[in-house]
């Protein structure tokens, strides 16, 4: 099983960007900490981050070629690209939305996601964990 992890726009300045809201750890301690994860799981993974709404919408089209899921945290775009979702609907790939924080104690513009109605579901405001629990969710749910 192949499984792409995807971070959206500013998760590649974490551990420097609002430490009070995302914590310390960088992008690449999340990366290594699914990475050991994976080793649970017989599953391999690729990661890709962008910073833009264009290059995570042509990975996304190519994702079918290699990938059998998507773990993504959409990061702003979750609030405001209908772009990015129909990306997704028209892959079709089962995959599971994270967030680091809880978008729904927050701003009111980030309670919306375009994506999660699409999702096999949404897990949000338990940090790294957020991902680690995606990962395994999206596992289990492509394995059965
Ligand atoms: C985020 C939440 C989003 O609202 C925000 O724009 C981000 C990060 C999170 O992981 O908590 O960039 O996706």
């Amino acid at each position: 099983m192949r499984i792409l992890v995807i971070h959206g726009p500013n998760l590649n300045m974490l551990g420097k960007r609002e430490p009070e809201i995302y914590g310390t750890l960088t992008l690449h301690d999340i990366n290594s900490a699914l990475d050991a994860l994976r080793t649970e799981f017989e599953c391999s993974l690729g990661f890709f981050q962008s910073n833009s709404e264009g290059e995570l919408i042509d990975i996304i089209q190519q994702a079918p070629e290699s990938y059998d899921g998507i773990l993504i945290n959409p990061a702003a775009y979750t609030h405001t690209s209908i772009a990015l979702r129909d990306a997704l609907a028209a892959v079709g790939l089962p995959f599971v939305e994270v967030h680091l924080s809880n978008i729904h104690r927050r701003e009111e513009f980030r309670h919306k996601s375009f994506l999660a109605p699409l999702a096999l579901g949404q897990i949000c405001g338990f940090g790294l964990d957020s991902y680690l629990l995606g990962l395994r969710a999206l596992f289990n749910h492509i394995k059965n």
